[in-house]
């Protein structure tokens, strides 16, 4: 793993450029970079000595050894992929008098989609390399892709090798033209082209000779130059981090701030509510201020106790950020396992971490051609247009105005890995338009009414594992001794609700959460709702329980070994699976997910339903007793 985090290495007084370089070790990647440093006066002597003696011992057999190989100096990631080593994104931090540089090194090709988007988030301009004798390739329009996706708006063009087209004004007026008009179609509309030779450092470091008809900056020139800042978000936005309140008589609200600026006496809301006040200090590193702006850590004191904790954004009174709970967006899938729509994972924006399922693939997009696809599901590195639905709802801006808060990572809530990153587009109107309705009679009433405690059992286990006979057996005790009850049954609720769902992962999810609304629903209406259905999936069971009160869902794993189910077989449908006429059987190609802590475990080998059912049947109804009495 060759992962750094950039530090902040800004020079007092000097800004900073963060750049990514795109292109493979074909195109001269590495010796570019080299090259770049090296005129940038960032190699020192001793690493240069090492370099000469170890561009001496790679060239010997070719009689070359007076040339140095900058390739050597950053060909870190080429030395690892070598080696097998996990590649992520090398940073490399260098300066020249005029300003500081992080550049993100990553690898270019298509299985390192995901390492090239970690490098372009932070990135605001992108150096994309080509081969003078090959011009623009697939790659580099995946690689120009990714960039603006990422929200890069400035490119830099380096044609390199035209010593090998005998530095041809032609062949580089061409090259460039079609870049231009490609950047343009992935809308980035900043391009400067120039020529250059990298091993010798043709308009690298200093303006060629070789090239007179090019009358532009070198490339060192252009990163010093070019305005970092031009394309930074407007409307004054700063997310809540921390919420400093060492006594009564203080207390501020800490964060960077991530778009435009605020002075003293601006009136500010906080969002997602709709809570305003007026900006009585603002206090930076060294004391107080009159005004920050984008990129500044502060600490605002408000003129009024407002009700704002970590997760929640200050924003210009009169310019809020839309809030809504619905979005469009894309993502690039990052995690080994697919992604699965439905499913919920934890969404991460600005300092806020809400609960979040995408709710749809509108499609996905080849990400060499651009090319729109169907999809029921992203792998990794795929890129997909979504719509995504969260838990709570969340200021935002479209990604393309503020990166900060409009661009999230989804997390798996079991292995806690990030899965994808993701940039918002724009709200979903039907999330905005719909509100939650009072009503005065509530599941409490309902409950009382039937003088029972809501409540939702959720019987989960292989096919075959006698869910179903217990859950059954189970009813029909509560319901002689007057209970209010209902079974949701797996196999009867996919001949309605879930008609139109196989059991492929995705199908699974989606069902298991369609039987979670409606047991929900029926828990709601007062009643004690057994769910059976081999629910397969962790998640999607943790799921199930968040939609519930504490201590209204109970997770019954009904647990009976594989053979043991197989040797049963009572719809046949294991013979089935083995003979391979049914596809994603549970326990035979398609995985169970074992509750790692169920509130009862049967084990049910040598035992009886009748037994383990009565045995349920007593205990429910002390919980029932105990709730009631309480
Ligand atoms: S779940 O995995 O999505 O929770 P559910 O409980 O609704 O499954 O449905 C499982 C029932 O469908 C099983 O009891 C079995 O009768 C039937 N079935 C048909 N095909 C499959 C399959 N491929 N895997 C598991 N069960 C299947």
């Amino acid at each position: 793993m060759t992962t750094s985090t950039p530090r902040q290495v800004t020079a007092p007084g000097k800004s900073l450029l963060r750049f990514i370089t795109c292109g493979s070790v074909d195109d001269g990647k590495s010796t570019l970079l080299g090259r770049l440093l090296y005129d940038a006066g960032m190699v020192p002597d001793d690493q240069l000595a090492a370099l000469a003696r170890d561009s001496r011992r790679q060239h010997a057999e070719a009689g070359d050894t007076d040339t140095l190989d900058f390739s050597l100096l950053t060909d870190g990631l080429d030395a690892e992929r070598q080696q097998g080593i996990t590649i992520d994104v090398a940073y490399r931090y260098f300066h020249t008098a005029r300003r500081s540089f992080i550049v993100a090194d990553c690898p270019g090709h298509e299985q390192y989609t995901r390492n090239m988007a970690t490098g372009a988030s932070n990135a605001e301009l992108a150096v994309v390399l080509v081969d003078a004798r090959k011009g623009l390739l697939p790659q580099t329009r995946r690689h120009t892709y990714i960039c603006g996706l990422l929200g890069i708006r400035q490119v830099v063009l380096a044609v390199n090798k035209m010593d090998l087209v005998d530095f041809d004004q032609a062949t580089y007026d061409a090259i460039a033209a079609d870049y231009v008009s490609l950047a343009a179609s992935l809308g980035i509309d900043h391009v400067h082209c120039l020529p250059v030779v990298a091993p010798t450092g043709e308009n690298v470091g200093s303006r060629s000779t070789r090239m007179p008809w090019y009358d532009g900056a070198c490339l060192l020139e252009l990163l010093e130059t070019i305005d970092a800042a031009a394309f930074r978000a407007e409307d004054f936005r700063m997310p809540v981090q921390w919420v400093n309140r060492p006594d009564q008589s203080f207390r501020g609200y800490a964060g960077t701030i991530s778009g435009g600026s605020v002075t003293c006496g601006d009136e500010i809301v906080v969002q997602p509510g709709v809570h305003r006040a007026r900006v009585e200090r603002i206090i930076g590193p060294a004391g107080d201020l009159q005004r920050a702006q984008s990129g500044e850590a502060v600490t605002l004191c408000l003129s009024r106790e407002v009700d704002a904790s970590r997760g929640d954004v200050i924003a210009d009174a009169l310019r809020p950020a839309p809030v809504a709970d619905q979005f469009t967006c894309h993502l690039l899938w990052l995690g080994d396992a697919a992604l699965l729509p439905n499913r919920t994972y934890l969404l991460k924006i600005g300092t806020r971490t809400v609960n979040a399922r995408v709710m749809s693939i509108k499609h996905k997009v080849d990400v060499n051609s651009q090319a729109k696809l169907a999809a029921r599901h992203l792998e990794l590195n795929e890129v997909g247009y979504c719509t995504v639905g969260l838990d709570d709802e969340i200021a935002f801006e479209p990604y393309a105005t503020n990166h900060t808060l409009g661009g999230f990572i989804l997390i798996d809530r079991h292995s806690h890995a990030t899965v994808a990153c993701g940039m918002l587009d724009f709200a979903l109107g039907r999330s905005a338009n719909v509100h939650w309705q009072h009503v005065d009679i509530d599941k409490s009433v309902r409950g009382a009414s039937k003088g029972q405690q809501p409540l939702c059992l959720w019987f989960t286990g292989l096919s075959g594992a006698g869910k179903s006979t217990i859950a059954n057996l189970v009813e029909r005790k509560l319901h002689a001794l007057g209970y209010h009850t209902y079974l949701l049954d797996g196999d009867n609720v996919r001949h309605g609700i879930n008609k139109d769902l196989g059991f492929t992962p995705e199908d699974r999810v989606e069902n298991i959460r369609r039987i979670a609304e409606v047991a929900h629903l029926m828990v709601d209406a007062g009643l004690i709702v057994l769910v059976s259905a081999i629910s397969p999936y962790r998640s999607e069971r943790r799921s199930a329980r968040e939609l519930f009160a504490e201590g209204e869902f109970m997770e019954v794993f009904v647990d009976a070994p594989l053979a043991v189910c197989e040797g049963r077989d009572p719809k046949g449908l294991y013979r089935k699976a083995r003979a391979g006429e049914i596809r994603n059987f549970t326990g035979i190609d398609s995985p169970y997910e074992r509750p790692e802590s169920p509130d009862v475990h049967l084990l049910t080998e040598g035992r009886r339903a009748e037994e383990m059912a009565e045995q349920l049947g007593e205990w429910l109804m002390a919980t029932q007793g105990s709730q009631q009495s309480d």
